[in-house]
């Protein structure tokens, strides 16, 4: 998949990156660089920013950054060598395919033809005698015509090799249906149909391309539902179901459901902003498509035990993230006067399109899900219980930012455990208090050790020696302030470096110096991923100065020497050894009685 370096080279130096992010975002002038609101998460303030020097962006709020190739990455959703290609054409430069290239990206063609061949066939046996089965239970879980249209519906027959033997008349080999998860192969290499006797859901992607499918069987038999395995064209961990369709909507949010026909129940009631992931919790990847639409997601899982454990999960991986998470709640279903589970399928089912839109704009929050779990973890009749309840709830509401907020729940949390009011009022205060007490303690144990705040965010990143990183820091600063200084630090080995993130990036600058090439973050793009990259424009908004260049770059070099040196035991001066073991004992390093 590699590009040649000189047109990577050619294509950064084509896009100038004020050009193109001004394109995405508007840019204000501020002294030598450019701000405005950052397209990665909300804000009323621009904390986002372009430095046209560096050619690189970052935003102070949420820390992400990188050259041109890195935003078009996170802008457009794309992979890097993708984002290379969106580049290029931006700049009229025309893509060198290497030979395996232009293989894969043949065959990633070969395979959606074939899907798209595919889903014709099964939507016309749909309409043939031999599919009547599907278009019955497709009557039975009342899914009109029209909505199985939109959704491109169809039928797997009742047979081993029906797909194969119609798409080898169209031309496709035994390699491409394998290639597209369509046909299996049994131990004596006979291939028969993946999918068999069922409804069969195309998985369509955001550019409109079937990508994979589902299928469901029509009975209760196992298993009920069946994926396209990973193909060069589905990876389950991307796709959504019924993106194709919600990336239209005109609703601000989306609805996050949990299954492909909760999706199209959702869609034939007019909540056209509904998707589902297929056989798995929601990805990063996920959440990262569905931030190019929307700020606001809706969660709508089963209200069982493993939709529960999916909504935690997605709490989870959306905490401090961009997005506003709501938590719909399904209310259960009386039968008989006994409650009984129901799924939004079921609910809009029973209840129809409007109770569901009442649901879904009384939307239940974040907090009021916790609280109803922390509820739900208690017998409220006990007398014991009651107590435990009380402190974990004032816990959460002491965590609340804004005190009308705090008041309210508190009154409800009250009239839930049937505490008095003022009672529980003051239980929240003394938890905040301890919240509090328990905040100051974490920010003056950072300022007593500021060494912290130099720490990269991410804990797999974490500097085992600060003080020779800040060093190292400082050479990969220098050197992309002043590629010329590269030529006094030939000597100085990326293996010398503490940090191994480090290392790697002053290893590509000089590789970068060797050939010749310019020392640029633009040029790290396929070297970095996303979090790496974000970390080297952080270190790159600290100060450095040029002004002695020689100097600093000299004195960071014996510093990250030293260290290294160090850490190989080779300074084992008798005396400073002897100095060391004393310092501990004093406890100087500021650990008594460790
Ligand atoms: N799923 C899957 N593989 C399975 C089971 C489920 O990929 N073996 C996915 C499907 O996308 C399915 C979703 O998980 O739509 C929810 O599964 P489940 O709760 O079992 O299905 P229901 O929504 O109850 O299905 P239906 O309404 O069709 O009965
Ligand atoms: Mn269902």
């Amino acid at each position: 998949m590699a590009f040649p370096q000189s047109f990577l080279d050619e294509v950064i130096a084509r896009n100038d990156i004020l050009d193109v992010v001004s394109s995405y975002v508007h840019l204000t002038k501020k002294g030598g660089n450019y701000f405005g609101l950052c397209p990665f998460h909300n804000e009323k303030t621009g904390s986002f920013s372009v430095s046209p020097d560096k050619q690189i962006f970052y935003c102070f709020g949420c820390k992400k950054g990188g050259g041109v190739i890195n935003f078009i990455m996170e802008e457009e959703n794309l992979s890097f060598p993708d984002a290379v290609r969106f580049l290029a054409k931006r700049a009229g430069l025309e893509v060198p395919e290497e030979n395996g290239d232009r293989e894969s990206s043949r065959l990633r063609q070969r395979v959606l033809s074939l899907n798209r061949d595919a889903a014709r066939f099964y939507y016309e046996m749909l309409h043939r005698p031999e599919g009547a089965a599907v278009g019955e239970y497709l009557e039975r879980r009342k899914i009109s015509r029209k909505v199985a249209m939109d959704f491109g519906l169809g039928a797997s027959l009742d047979a081993w090799d029906a797909l194969i033997t119609a798409m080898t008349e169209k031309g496709y080999t035994k390699a491409e249906l394998l290639a597209a998860g369509l046909a299996v192969q049994n131990s004596r290499g006979r291939l028969y149909d993946k999918f068999r006797n069922r409804l069969m859901f195309p998985v369509i992607d955001v550019r409109g391309d079937i990508v994979g499918f589902g299928g469901r069987v029509l009975d209760k038999s196992e298993p009920k539902y069946m994926n396209t395995p990973e193909t060069i064209t589905y990876s389950k961990r991307r796709i959504l179901y019924g993106i194709h369709l919600a990336k239209k909507t005109k609703r601000p949010n989306f609805i996050l459901c949990e299954g492909n026909i909760d999706v199209i129940t959702l869609h034939q009631a007019g909540f056209d902003n509904a998707v589902a992931s297929m056989g798995t919790a929601l990805t990063t990847e996920q959440t990262r498509l569905l931030s190019r639409y929307t700020k606001e997601l809706v969660l709508c899982y089963d209200n069982d035990n493993a939709g529960r454990t999916a909504t935690e999960k997605a709490i989870d991986l959306l905490n401090n993230s961009e997005f506003t998470v709501k938590v719909l709640n399904i209310p259960n279903r009386m039968e008989n006067g006994k409650p009984v589970k129901q799924d939004v399928d079921d609910f809009i089912k029973n209840r129809g399109a409007a109770a569901f839109e009442r649901l879904l704009s009384g939307s239940e929050n974040h907090i009021e899900y916790q609280m109803e779990a922390v509820a739900a973890k208690y017998d409220l009749g006990d007398d014991e219980q009651r107590v435990a309840y009380a402190e974990e709830i004032s816990a959460l509401i002491a965590g609340l930012d804004n005190a009308v907020e705090r008041e309210i729940y508190t009154g409800r949390a009250a009239e839930k455990a049937g505490i008095s009011r003022e009672a529980l009022q003051l239980e929240v205060q003394r938890a905040a208090k301890r919240r509090l007490g328990r905040e100051r303690r974490e920010r003056q144990r950072k300022e007593m050790n500021p060494a912290a705040a130099l720490q990269p965010q991410d804990r797999t990143k974490r500097y085992t020696d600060i003080h020779s990183a800040m060093a190292e820091e400082g050479v990969i600063r220098l050197l992309l302030l002043d590629s010329g200084l590269a030529a006094s630090c030939l000597q100085l080995m990326p293996e010398e470096f503490s940090s191994p993130l480090l290392g790697k990036i002053y290893g590509a600058l000089l590789t970068c110096y060797q050939e010749n090439r310019p020392l640029q973050v633009s040029s790290l793009a396929g070297l970095l991923e996303s979090g790496e990259m974000n970390h080297l424009t952080t270190i790159l908004q600290r100060p450095e100065s040029i002004a002695n260049g020689p100097q600093a770059m000299a004195d960071y070099i014996a510093v990250i020497q030293t260290a290294f040196r160090k850490r190989q035991g080779l300074d084992q001066d008798p005396l400073l050894a002897a100095r060391d073991k004393f310092k501990n004992k004093k406890g100087y390093g500021g650990k008594q009685n460790a």
